[in-house]
């Protein structure tokens, strides 16, 4: 058991947004098969198609991915978010996005009603113009963006950062400054893939967001830095796939450790990262994961 924000968790693994989020119905299977907790695909103020395909690549190394944040809206995503409180006995939080702290206001209060457990704000999205990373290298307006939200919900209010910044440290600062209860890092970092042959760039917006093994050391040092410098709680995510990925973010710093490339490989890796990681803290005689939480910060 673990708290963070104030919010309690079984186990401290999350389905990260992007993946499985689209509906009530696959979050609900995400925590059937042992998620401590599921966030949504992030949510915006109006019905958005997004990119053209093809909208994501395989990699030796991971995902790249350009969806361009496609979403029904918060209008009608609200009963998503019901059925997934309904059917999932673990926190459901809101991933949301807009391109200023008005239109990240409107879905945040748009979603209120239908209760998430807390909201994450995806400031950090590496492509989608207008949104994301324009709002997330900025460190005024992630502040600002961060202040008007937790000022119009009384959930608890987590600020995803983008690792495609030269000091992750300042960003971070912001989203505390402006009243976050935790960060939540990495979001993907920016990519692209060329087809040789043809010598188009393969995405259908050319470039897009890389995630999985090849981001999981670019994540644990901006966990490590976060850890660091912020006084709230870090949420640690970037190509977590065994229950040592996730022992060794916890100890750059992490409360919890969120899960999305992996869950291509199974879903039953919530399970199997919750149970290596709790047979690793009783094989070591710790009483919980916040005994490892930094640790790496005390050698
Ligand atoms: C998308 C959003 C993200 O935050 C990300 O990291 C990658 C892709 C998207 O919807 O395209």
């Amino acid at each position: 058991m673990v708290k963070i924000t104030g919010i309690e968790f079984r186990n401290p693994t999350i389905l990260a947004s992007g993946i499985m989020g689209t509906t009530g119905a696959s979050l609900v299977r995400m925590a059937n098969s042992g998620a401590g907790a599921v966030v949504t695909k992030s949510i915006g103020p109006e019905p958005k198609t997004g990119h053209p395909n093809p909208s994501m690549v395989k990699l030796d190394c991971g995902f790249l991915n350009a969806m361009g944040l496609p979403n029904p809206s918060y209008a009608d995503f609200d009963n998503e978010i019901k059925i997934a409180k309904e059917g999932a006995d673990v926190p459901v939080i809101a991933s949301i996005f807009g391109g200023n702290a008005e239109e990240f206001v409107r879905v945040a209060e748009g979603l209120t009603e239908a209760k998430p457990d807390a909201f994450e704000l995806n400031v950090s999205c590496p492509h989608a113009e207008g949104y994301g990373a324009t709002i997330g290298t900025d460190s005024c307006m992630v502040e600002a963006i961060t202040a008007a939200v937790c000022d119009a919900v009384d959930a608890p209010v987590w600020v995803k950062l983008t690792p495609n910044v030269t000091d992750i440290r300042s960003i971070g600062k912001a989203a505390e400054n402006g009243g976050a209860d935790a960060v939540v890092a990495i979001n993907t970092l920016r990519g692209m893939a060329i087809d040789i042959n043809s010598g188009y760039p393969i995405l259908g917006n050319r470039f897009g967001g890389l995630s999985g093994p090849a981001v999981r050391p670019v994540a644990i040092k901006c966990v490590y830095d976060l850890y660091e410098t912020l006084e709230i709680p870090v949420i640690g995510v970037g190509g977590v796939s065994s229950w040592e990925d996730a022992v060794e973010m916890i100890m750059a710093g992490a409360s919890a450790v969120q899960i999305g490339s992996a869950v291509h490989e199974g879903i039953e890796v919530f399970g199997n990262i919750a149970t290596g990681i709790e047979q690793f803290l009783q094989d070591n005689g710790y009483a919980g994961v916040e005994d490892i939480t930094g640790l790496a910060h005390e050698v």
